[in-house]
C-alpha cells in the first residue's frame, strides 16, 4: 500500500457516506438508514442501503458492500489509489507525494501525459469535423443516419489529410517526442520523421468507462483498405480489457448488456434507445471483457453480425460469459447483416421484439452444432448425441444441467435415461470440466452465493458486536479472533475487538485496511448481516447467546480435529471447553434498550 492507515483513515473519515453517494444516487431517509436503487445493479424496488453510524453501504439484492473508498472504486471504475485521490481532493486532504520509486513515478507521469495527448488529439479530430475542412466527413456521418446529438455523445471526429498535421499539433501544445511516439498514432519514418496514422478518416474515439480517450479507430471515406484503421495497445490502452461504448452503456438503467462488433453497430443501436450497447471492436470477447461486463450487469445479449464471422464470434464468447456466471442470450437478427442494417430496415421497436425473444445460449449452441452432423443417418444421430452429451457434462450447477438435459432430450427425442447413462460413462471417464475457469478471488464465490450455517453465525456475531459494542465486554473472556475460522474473518474479529477494547467499534476503517475490491465487499459484508427483527429485549438476549454458543461449539469443534487423538493434553483441552460450553448455556446477557 502507497499511503499510510492513517491518512487513508482521514480521508475516510473525512468524506461521509451519505453526503458521497448522494452525489451518485438519489437516497431516502428510512430509519436510521438511508436507502435508494442500487448503483451495480439494476433493479426497481430499493435495496442499496446506506448507514451514516457505520460509514458503509450494503446493497441486499446483489450483496455488494464497502465503505466511501469502496464505492468510489467500484462505481468509478477506480483503484484504489484512484478512490483515494478523488475522495481526497473532494475533503480538501493533501495527499503526500506517493514515495514510489523513480521509474514509477516517471511511468505514472508519462501515463498522464499520453492521457492529456489522446484528449488533446480527440479534440482536434472534433473540431475537425466540424470545420469546412471535415465537411465530407460530416456529410458521410449524416448520410449514415446519425444526428449531431449522436455524434456529439460519441465525440466523432476527423482526421483531415495531411503528412503530420496531429504531430505538429500536439508538439505545438507542448508535448514531447517521448510521450508522442508512446501514443502511437504516428508511423517513425527515417526521412520524414513522425507522420500521422490517420489521414482523411472518419474518426471513433475509443474511451475508457471514465470517458477517457484512449485510442482511436479510423474509418475510409466510402471505399478502401482497411476500412478500419485503429490504433494499437498502449501504456493505456488494453484491448482486451475495453469495450467501445461501455461508458456510456454503464449507466444505462437497462437490465442487460447488448455486445456487438463494430462501432457503428453500438452507435446505431444508442441512437435508437438502446443505450445499453457495447463493442468488442473486432476482436474475441475475452475473459478481461467479461469481468469488466459483469461489473455491470449479470444479462449479456450478444447480437454480433449475422455471418459466419458473428457465429463463430458467439460460440466463443458464450463459454467464456457461462463460465464467468453471466446469463447470455443470441440476437437473431435475421435477414439483415448487422444491427445497424437492421434498425435502418426494420426500426428499433421490431429490434425490441428481437431482444425479447433472443435464444438462450445453450439452446443456440446445440442447434448451431445439429448443422454439423446429419440427424436422419444413425450414425450422425450417435455422434450428434454424445456431443450434447459433453456439453451438458459442462455445467457445474446440478439442477441447471438437468433441466437442460431434460428440455433438449425432449426437443431432439432423445431417451433422457440413455442420455444420462451416456453422461454418466463419459463423466467417468473424466469428461466435463468445465470449459473456463471462474475468475477467482480470495473470497469464493460458493461461499458467498450460499453463507453455511457457521459462516452466517460469524458474521452475524461481527455484525452484532459492531452495532452494539458495548456487548463485547460481556463475551470478551470466551471470544477471541482464533473462533472464526476462514483467514479474512479472523483477521478482520482481531481488529474489531481491539478496536472495540479501545472504545470505538469502527468498521468502515477497517474496511479501507484492504486494497482489492472483492475483499473490501466481503469485509464489508461482515458488518451487515441483516439481523432478524426481534422484539423483546429477552428475544435479542437469547439470539445473540444462541449465536455465540453456536460460533464458540464451531470453534472447539475444529480444535478438536488438530493434533494427536490420544493425547492427554488433547483431552483435558475437551473437557475444559465442555464447561465453557455449560457456563456459556448459563450466562445471562444483558441488552439495554
Ligand atoms: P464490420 O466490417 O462489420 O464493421 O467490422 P461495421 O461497423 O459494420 O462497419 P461499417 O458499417 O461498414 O462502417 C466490425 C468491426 O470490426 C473492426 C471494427 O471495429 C469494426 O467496427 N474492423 C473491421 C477493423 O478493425 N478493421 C477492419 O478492416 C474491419
Ligand atoms: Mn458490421
Amino acid at each position: 500500500m502507497y499511503y499510510p492507515d492513517n491518512l487513508v483513515e482521514e480521508v475516510r473519515a473525512r468524506n461521509d457516506i451519505v453526503d458521497v453517494i448522494s452525489s451518485y444516487v438519489r437516497l431516502q431517509k428510512k430509519g436510521s438508514n438511508h436507502v435508494g436503487l442500487c448503483p451495480f445493479h439494476n433493479e426497481k424496488t430499493a435495496s442499496f442501503s446506506v448507514s451514516r453510524s457505520k460509514q458503509m453501504y450494503k446493497c441486499f439484492g446483489c450483496g455488494k458492500s464497502g465503505n466511501v473508498i469502496t464505492f468510489v472504486m467500484e462505481y468509478e471504475n477506480y483503484t484504489f489509489q484512484e478512490a483515494l485521490k478523488l475522495l481526497a481532493e473532494r475533503a480538501g486532504v493533501t495527499l503526500p507525494e506517493i514515495k514510489y520509486t523513480k521509474e514509477a513515478r516517471e511511468r505514472d507521469n508519462l501515463k498522464a501525459r499520453i492521457l492529456e495527448a489522446y484528449k488533446e488529439a480527440g479534440k482536434y479530430y472534433y473540431f475537425q469535423l466540424r470545420s469546412e475542412a471535415g465537411k465530407r466527413a460530416y456529410e458521410y456521418f449524416k448520410d449514415r443516419g446519425l444526428s449531431d446529438d449522436t455524434m456529439n455523445k460519441f465525440g466523432l471526429g476527423y482526421a483531415v489529410t495531411g503528412r503530420n498535421l496531429m504531430y505538429r499539433y500536439l508538439k505545438s501544445k507542448g508535448y514531447d517526442d517521448s510521450v508522442l511516439k508512446e501514443m502511437h498514432i504516428f508511423y517513425m519514418n527515417e526521412r520524414e520523421g513522425m507522420t500521422d496514422m490517420f489521414w482523411n478518416r472518419a474518426i471513433f474515439p475509443i474511451m475508457d468507462v471514465n470517458h477517457r480517450v484512449i485510442a482511436f479507430g479510423g474509418r475510409v471515406m466510402g471505399q478502401g483498405e482497411p476500412k478500419y484503421l485503429n490504433s494499437p495497445e498502449t501504456m493505456v490502452f488494453d484491448k482486451g480489457r475495453n469495450l467501445y461504448g461501455l461508458n456510456h452503456a454503464r449507466t444505462s438503467r437497462k437490465d442487460n448488456i447488448i455486445v456487438c462488433e463494430g462501432y457503428m453497430d453500438v452507435i446505431a443501436l444508442h441512437q435508437a434507445g438502446f443505450d445499453q450497447a457495447v463493442g468488442a471492436l473486432g476482436t474475441a470477447l475475452t475473459s478481461g471483457h467479461v469481468n469488466l461486463l459483469k461489473r455491470y450487469t449479470s444479462n449479456v445479449l450478444l447480437c454480433y453480425d449475422n455471418d459466419g464471422a458473428g457465429t463463430k464470434a458467439n460460440l466463443r464468447a458464450i463459454p467464456i460469459l457461462r463460465g464467468a456466471g453471466v446469463s447470455t442470450k443470441v440476437i437473431n437478427l435475421s435477414p439483415y447483416k448487422d444491427p445497424d442494417e437492421f434498425i435502418k430496415n426494420l426500426g428499433s421497436e421490431e429490434l425490441e421484439i428481437r431482444l425479447k425473444n433472443a435464444e438462450n445460449s445453450f439452446y443456440y449452441e446445440i442447434r448451431i452444432l445439429e448443422g454439423d452432423y446429419d440427424l436422419n443417418d444413425p450414425d450422425g444421430r450417435t455422434r450428434f448425441t454424445n456431443e450434447v452429451a459433453r456439453k451438458l457434462l459442462k455445467f457445474e450447477d446440478a439442477i441447471e444441467r438437468d433441466n437442460y438435459l431434460e428440455a433438449i432430450c425432449t426437443k431432439y427425442r432423445i431417451n433422457i435415461e440413455s442420455m444420462r447413462k451416456l453422461m454418466g460413462k463419459l463423466a467417468a471417464k473424466g469428461e466435463g470440466i468445465p470449459e473456463y475457469e471462474r475468475p477467482r478471488s480470495l473470497v469464493s464465490s460458493a461461499k458467498k452465493d450460499s453463507d453455511s450455517g457457521i459462516r452466517k453465525a460469524q458474521k452475524l456475531l461481527l455484525t452484532w458486536l459492531c452495532e452494539e459494542p458495548e456487548l463485547y465486554g460481556q463475551v470478551d473472556k470466551y471470544l477471541n479472533e482464533d473462533d472464526f475460522d476462514e483467514d479474512i474473518i479472523k483477521t478482520v474479529a482481531g481488529i474489531l475487538f481491539d478496536q472495540i477494547k479501545q472504545g470505538t467499534a469502527n468498521p468502515a476503517g477497517i474496511i479501507s485496511m484492504f486494497t482489492n475490491e472483492e475483499e473490501q465487499s466481503e469485509v464489508g459484508s461482515l458488518f451487515s448481516t441483516k439481523l432478524e427483527k426481534l422484539n423483546t429485549k429477552a428475544e435479542k438476549e437469547k439470539a445473540f447467546k444462541d449465536i455465540l454458543i453456536k460460533v464458540k461449539e464451531h470453534s472447539f469443534e475444529m480444535q478438536a480435529k488438530l493434533g494427536d487423538p490420544a493425547d492427554i493434553n488433547r483431552i483435558n483441552l475437551a473437557l475444559e471447553n465442555k464447561k465453557t460450553l455449560n457456563e456459556l448455556k448459563g450466562l445471562r446477557i444483558v441488552i439495554s434498550e
